[in-house]
């Protein structure tokens, strides 16, 4: 069929298609029941002998934005500039609803051109080495790349490369690491510190994404695909990375939020929002990806993060009018999201997940079924308009 069309709209066609853009992409019914399986022991961490065990009793979690309701640690990969960061709370936030909203308060607070770090820690992977937990988390040297003997302020213009990557906890430090204390059982001799937690929470970021400069691109496993995530924290305290699943909980579900990713299978220009949590799937690699993506600016400064309200809704936005003060007000940050225009947002529902299962995996359809594409409809009918106009003429 499309054969018969004449070839440049062909190419419109697809071109539409390929740059259906949003700069809001949301998530509705964030949050279900479910389990998964901390670590309980970490054996031998520098020998060839490496090996962890997983606690044999679940550990359960429930309600709106669950597991994402737990601490979480915030992640960077390059090509990437970080100059602002905010981490907020809220005691009640329902967006469109100021009603049922509370102001949000700063917890945690970044500015690289006044080096103000406020309950901040920079961490990154680049202690030791060990066969199965990968490289231990140490402090960020204040450069973006590398350890630092001791905490350090990321300093201003700080321009990581490709496959270079660190992460924002809190400044309050763990307790011992034991399966029955607060930050259970995490890596010997690593700086531990809580991530960020609460059920209604929100990330602001002032960032860059610039195409990565160096060419040898086979030399990178992440070449020119930036990311801003969230973890479960317990993740990055035993091992992001491991090459024996039992010394993480990821794999088990205990949490993971994709806000701005670029996917390798897409254009590099394009940035996603995935949850990689069991709701609704049983596929936690791929995870739940909304298939609208938010535009990479690559020449321009972006502003944006997400927020997680109190019934379940999750936003990733990008918009020049994010401001990083010490209170936001509830009607701001609604106006906020509301002049993102509706044929600017992609829309997708969580399956509805009745009770964890035993083995902790909750099935369901899956999100393909509720995405709501405003932006391709509206395409591919102008596209349908272009084409009968051409006919007629
Ligand atoms: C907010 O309101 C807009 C416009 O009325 C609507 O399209 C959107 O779905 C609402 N979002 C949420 C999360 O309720
Ligand atoms: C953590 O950060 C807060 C806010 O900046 C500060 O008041 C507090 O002293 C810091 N605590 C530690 C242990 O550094
Ligand atoms: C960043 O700092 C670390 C630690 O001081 C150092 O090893 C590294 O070479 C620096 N990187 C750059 C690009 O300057
Ligand atoms: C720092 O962040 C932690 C973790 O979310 C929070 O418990 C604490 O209240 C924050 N500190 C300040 C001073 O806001
Ligand atoms: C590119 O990187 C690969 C892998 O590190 C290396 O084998 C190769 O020699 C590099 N090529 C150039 C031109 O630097
Ligand atoms: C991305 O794709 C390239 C080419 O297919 C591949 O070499 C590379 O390993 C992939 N990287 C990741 C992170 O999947
Ligand atoms: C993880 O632990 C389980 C239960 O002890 C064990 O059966 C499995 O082989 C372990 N997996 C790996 C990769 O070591
Ligand atoms: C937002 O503002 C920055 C400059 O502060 C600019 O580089 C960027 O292009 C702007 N983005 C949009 C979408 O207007
Ligand atoms: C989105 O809606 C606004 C206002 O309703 C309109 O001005 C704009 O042209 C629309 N954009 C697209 C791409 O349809």
């Amino acid at each position: 069929m499309l054969g018969q069309l004449p070839s440049f709209l062909v190419v419109l066609l697809f071109q539409f298609i390929a740059v259906s853009a949003y700069n809001k992409i949301s998530f509705t019914n964030v949050g279900f029941s479910g389990s998964f399986l901390n670590v309980k022991k970490i054996s031998d961490p520098t020998n060839d002998k490496c090996t962890c065990e997983l606690d044999t009793s679940r550990t359960y979690f429930s309600g709106t934005n669950a597991p994402l309701s737990e601490y979480l640690s915030v992640h960077f990969r390059g090509p990437l500039t970080l100059s602002k960061f905010g981490f907020y709370t809220s005691s009640s936030f329902v967006i469109n609803n100021t009603r049922s909203s509370a102001d949000w308060t700063r917890n945690a607070y970044y500015d690289s051109s006044s080096q103000t770090s406020q309950n901040v820690t920079f961490l990154t992977n680049a202690g030791e080495q060990s066969p199965c937990l990968g490289n231990a988390l140490t402090y960020l040297a204040s450069n973006g790349s590398g350890a630092a003997g001791s905490s350090q302020i990321l300093e201003d213009n700080n321009l990581i490369a490709s496959d270079k990557e660190y992460a924002i906890f809190s400044n309050i430090s763990c307790p011992k690491s034991g399966e029955k204390e607060g930050c259970g059982v995490y890596r010997k001799d690593i700086p531990a510190f809580y991530g960020f937690g609460g059920v209604t929470k929100m990330f602001l970021f002032e960032f860059e994404m610039p195409t990565e400069t160096q060419q040898n691109s086979t030399s990178f496993g992440y070449y020119d695909m930036p990311a801003i995530w969230l973890l479960d924290d317990h993740i990055p305290r035993t091992s992001q990375y491991p090459t024996n699943s039992n010394c993480s909980c990821w794999a088990s579900g205990c949490g993971e939020f994709d806000i701005f990713e670029v996917m390798n299978s897409t254009q590099l220009n394009d940035l996603y929002s995935t949850f990689h949590t069991f709701q609704g799937t049983d596929d936690l690699h791929n995870g739940l990806q909304a298939s609208g993506s938010i535009p990479r600016d690559t020449s321009g400064v972006m502003r944006g993060g997400v927020v997680f309200d109190s019934s379940g809704n999750t936003i990733s936005f990008i918009s020049n009018s994010t401001v990083f003060d010490e209170s936001i007000s509830a009607s701001a940050l609604n106006s906020l999201l509301a002049n993102i225009a509706n044929n600017d947002t992609f829309s997708t529902q969580l399956a509805s997940v009745a009770a964890p299962s035993s083995t902790g995996t909750a099935r369901s359809n899956g999100i393909s079924a509720f995405e709501k594409r405003d932006g391709l409809w509206i395409s591919v009918i102008s596209i349908a308009t272009a084409v009968v106009h051409m006919l007629l003429l």
